[in-house]
């Protein structure tokens, strides 16, 4: 037993009970995770991040970009290595121990259902930035947004939410094949922006390029600076773990789990870096900062008001992909929870389908409470915090199995795994001091209730600790 509780086999044994059904292949993989990381973050929150770096939100992209690009390494040595469900969560309690296996899964709790109310909510804004401007319908602002942005609830949010836990019940084979669908129309959209942006560039729309400074610093009570635009517009990387958390579904891990973690990443990278330079470039960032719907905001400004609305109009048929990738390994990782005895086994029952059907219900209306009552900027933020601490604890598995278990073959192995390793800790402990101090706060807050839970339940029903008494 280590200092942090047992430590969990690296392969599935006959007690993990009956194995999801193995029914996706790379293309399915690669398009799950472009689905996961396309979304909310390049297109809201990069207005939200011009705000408080200026032009200067490029490098906040550059740099979410290379922490995000070294965690996804790590994630993929150890996804192809550990190929039971459960992500961050399963490898860290591999490697470290159950206690601190726990305390990644509470994280991600933050990270995967806040995300898709994240999403939900910046969806819901495009819905109505489109009705208004393309099809001039205008709904009642009380259903727009929670009470502490003085409305009653954001309807929109709440039924988008409801509608993709519905298509996972149907089944992830199927819900996996429209994602690819989707994520090819986000793509698309994209692409377009880019075209008809970039020959409106100016170079003085660069400058100043660092209005607010580098570091993340307080003025008039709000964090500014490229470092607190890092901490938010990371949001818009991650997704790309949500394929390590299909692992047992998949194929043929080895090789598929490789091309669909790296090969979803770099696209994606490749795409943000594009967008995020003509977006500032072609219109001052002020014009985008204060917009829910930046990137139609910009192209109406340069006189393509046809473009902006089917730009809208494609972010709002393709956000869906990135609450349905992140409900998805929501309910994978609550269902290796529960089979590990940590939650209520009950939770975990799989249906003949071979899906977690309660566990997805459960989700679905958690996500659902967090979009219809939250602030996005808030939901965003904790988001991130839970991301970012499943990521140390992904880089931290990835070097202390490199040093315990050295022979254990491996399909994927992290180049310069130290150093590697190292930027994924260094960088996201530097993001993560870069959030409020509000969000910083209540993700501990956060963190504690959990330790509680565990230590009420999951301590006497652990599965591991019985074998072992
Ligand atoms: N990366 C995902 C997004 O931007 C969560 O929406």
């Amino acid at each position: 037993m280590a200092l942090f509780g047992p430590l969990k086999p690296l392969h599935r044994t006959e007690e993990d009970g009956k194995a999801l059904a193995k029914t996706l292949s790379w293309p399915h993989l690669i398009a799950l995770g472009i689905g996961g990381i396309i979304g909310t973050g390049i297109y809201t929150l990069t207005g939200v991040g011009a705000g408080l770096a200026g032009p200067g939100v490029i490098i906040s992209f550059a740099l979410c970009g290379l922490v995000c690009a070294c965690a996804a390494l790590c994630y993929t040595e150890l996804a192809t290595m550990i190929p039971t469900a459960g992500s961050a969560y399963t490898y860290t309690y591999s490697a470290i121990g159950e206690i601190a296996a726990w305390v990644v899964g509470w994280a991600l709790i933050l990270e995967y259902s806040l995300a898709c109310s994240t999403v939900a909510v910046g969806w819901s804004a495009h819905l109505v930035g489109w009705l208004e401007q393309g099809v001039g319908l205008q709904l009642p602002a009380f259903l727009l947004s929670g009470p502490a942005s003085g409305g009653l609830v954001n309807l929109p949010a709440v039924v988008v939410s409801l509608a993709v836990m519905g298509m996972l019940l149907i089944g992830a084979r199927e819900s996996a094949t429209l994602n690819i669908i989707l994520v090819l129309v986000k793509i698309v959209a994209l692409g377009a922006f880019i075209v008809i942006g970039l020959p409106a560039v100016q170079a003085g729309n660069y400058d100043p390029f660092m209005p607010f400074g580098f570091l993340a610093h307080e003025v008039e009570g709000a964090k500014v600076g490229v470092m607190a635009a890092a901490a938010i517009v990371f949001f818009a990387f991650f997704g790309f773990d949500a394929v390590s958390t299909s692992s047992e579904e998949a194929k043929n891990p080895g090789r598929d789990l490789t091309i669909g973690i790296v090969g979803s990443m770099a696209i994606s990278t490749l795409i943000y870096m594009l967008v995020a330079g003509v977006a500032i470039g072609a219109a001052p960032f002020q014009e985008i900062a204060d917009s829910g719907e930046p990137l139609p905001h910009v192209l109406r400004s340069l006189g393509q008001p046809l473009i902006a609305t089917l730009v809208g109009g494609a972010a709002i048929i393709a956000l869906p992909s990135v609450i349905l990738v992140m409900m998805y390994g929501q309910s994978r990782i609550f269902f290796v929870m529960a089979r590990d005895g940590l939650l209520p086994k009950a939770v975990a029952k799989v249906n003949a389908k071979g899906s977690p059907a309660l566990i997805t219900l459960l989700t679905g209306l958690f996500v659902a409470f967090f979009a219809g009552f939250v602030p996005l900027k808030q939901i965003a933020e904790l988001s991130n915090a839970g991301t970012l601490i499943a990521f140390v604890a992904v880089a931290l598995s990835m070097i202390i199995l490199r040093r315990k278990k050295p022979d254990v073959a491996r399909v994927f192995k992290t180049p310069l795994y130290w150093l590697v390793g190292l930027i994924t800790i260094g960088g996201c402990i530097f993001i993560f001091s870069s959030l409020p101090l509000i969000s910083q706060g209540f993700t501990l807050v956060w963190m504690v209730i959990g330790l509680v839970f565990y230590f009420a339940y999951g301590f006497w029903n652990s599965r591991l600790r019985k074998e072992k008494a």
